[in-house]
């Protein structure tokens, strides 16, 4: 043996050390995953894919989806296109598969966007369900009959379990397809919260809308047999003035309905549901949400009335992230945070989801509410009575990753990845939820990300009791 393995030790001691920090690179802040990932671009999928699929038959329904159709989880919106004529907008349903002996009447819409004209966009909402049961229905009366199903929650109560999917950014690559088929291997998740950014149509020139139409037919397998609760996010903007488009959300409005009206909202990008154990408000950070716009009067309103004896969870969701440690979208979502971070707060809020950049990220329970302009304390702190902040905007669209983050990770900065996957918040009782992050390299059983998170209400109610 030469001279190199007398050096060996100390070579094998650098070797080591390289690896590890190859493995997690390790800052102030929390953990910035090493894990590492393809590097193709990430493209669409073509218009003649197999994803993208017509339904056969003559005006056959398609780009069928659902979403709750009241605050408490009684009601569902059915929606649907049809292409040739607009035929019937009535549903069918009932809890015998083989007989259907409820009906409900809807309507249909349709758009003109530039020089695209939609099919007849269907909606209608069926009521007076009961929980916890199994419905079958159909659309497509009179022509092509199309049949599905959903289950509804249970009703609402503190002390029920319910699993929550999220997934955000989603728009229709092939890497799309993995994120959706990666959710749907997932046995427990009952319903998507979804963080905005549906079909990326506006990449496209002239905003093109057969993008809207494909991505409804991409997401069916999933939207028809469960709700996707929606989030506008920018890429529902669809604000052209050059094409002489001047009404923003033109397409997302007539393609995505959610019961507003319910929570006493008067817009659709800002409202609120209960699910089984939780509360769940959607915010706008497309809508106007300074002091005294109907946003921040809702917001303001709408806090007060949470009763979390009832549904101990509350969960809100966001496009624009308040706490985001990539230099993508840095800082978008700071008027907001400046706004109402005070609020989440002081109603111990448990989780804010949001999307928009395109990786994942969690931060630990911190708040940033202390400085007045003169006093300097302007830093994210530790705050028990915080929301913990996840980014999950990594549902694989064509614009692929965020993969440049701040350097060191900050304080506040619990955990981060460049990688495309999406997140399961399973609540398991009044105070315990089990939160995972799935990668999409992984397979369904393993969480590249975890936390469990014990109720902010509770948990504070019960450490004041033990005073
Ligand atoms: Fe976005």
């Amino acid at each position: 043996m030469g001279s190199w393995w007398r050096g060996a030790p100390c070579h094998l001691e650098l070797l080591l050390a390289v690896i590890l920090v190859g493995v997690v690179n390790r800052s102030d802040g929390g953990v910035t995953s090493g894990f590492v990932r393809k590097v193709e671009k990430t493209i669409d999928m073509p218009l003649d894919s197999d994803i993208f699929r017509v339904p056969p038959g003559y005006n056959a329904p398609q780009q069928v989806h659902i979403t709750q159709g009241n605050l408490d989880g009684t009601a569902m919106i059915i929606s649907w296109v049809t292409e040739d004529e607009p035929g019937s907008s009535e549903v069918l349903y009932g809890t015998d598969e083989d007989k259907l002996e409820l009906s409900a009447e809807g309507k249909y819409t349709r758009y003109k966007f530039y020089n695209y004209t939609s099919g007849y966009i269907h909606h209608c909402t069926i009521r007076h369900l009961k929980y916890d049961t199994e419905y079958y229905y159909a659309v497509g009366i009179g022509h092509t009959v199309r049949k599905f199903w959903f289950t509804t929650p249970p009703a609402v109560g503190p002390d029920v379990p319910y699993t929550f999917g999220l997934i955000g950014d989603l728009g229709q690559s092939y890497d799309s397809n993995v994120t959706l088929t990666h959710y749907e291997s997932n046995p427990k998740a009952q319903t998507v919260l979804f963080l905005g950014d549906l079909s990326y149509a506006d990449n496209y020139p002239n905003h093109d809308n057969v993008r809207w139409d494909t991505w409804g037919r991409f997401i069916e397998r999933s939207t028809a047999y469960q709700p996707w609760i929606w989030t506008a996010g920018n890429h529902e903007i669809d604000f052209a003035p050059n094409l002489g488009e001047t009404v923003p959300f033109k397409p997302y409005r007539h393609r995505y309905h959610v019961p507003y009206r319910s929570s006493s909202s008067s817009s659709p990008f800002w409202y609120s549901i209960k699910r089984a154990s939780a509360y769940i408000i959607v915010l706008a950070s497309y809508s106007a949400y300074g002091k005294y716009t109907p946003q921040y009067k809702w917001l303001e309103a709408e806090l007060p009335k949470v009763n979390r004896s009832e549904t101990p969870w509350l969960i809100v969701l966001m496009h624009a992230p308040w706490y985001n440690s990539y230099n993508y979208h840095y800082m978008e979502g700071e008027s907001m945070r400046v706004m109402y971070e005070p609020w989440f707060v002081k109603y111990k809020v448990d989780v804010v989801f949001a999307g928009h950049v395109h990786a994942y990220e969690r931060s630990y329970r911190v708040s940033n509410i202390a400085y007045d302009i003169v006093n300097g304390k302007c830093e994210p702190v530790p705050d028990e009575s915080a929301p913990v902040y996840i980014t999950v905007g990594d549902g694989g669209n064509l614009e692929g990753l965020a993969t440049n983050m701040t350097e060191p990770q900050p304080s506040y900065s619990a955990f981060r990845e460049s990688s495309f996957g999406h997140a399961v918040f399973e609540i398991k009782n009044q105070t315990h939820a089990y939160y995972t992050w799935h990668r999409n390299q992984d397979g369904n059983a393993v969480a590249a990300d975890s936390l469990w998170f014990y109720n902010s209400y509770w948990k504070t109610a019960n450490e004041a009791s033990a005073m």
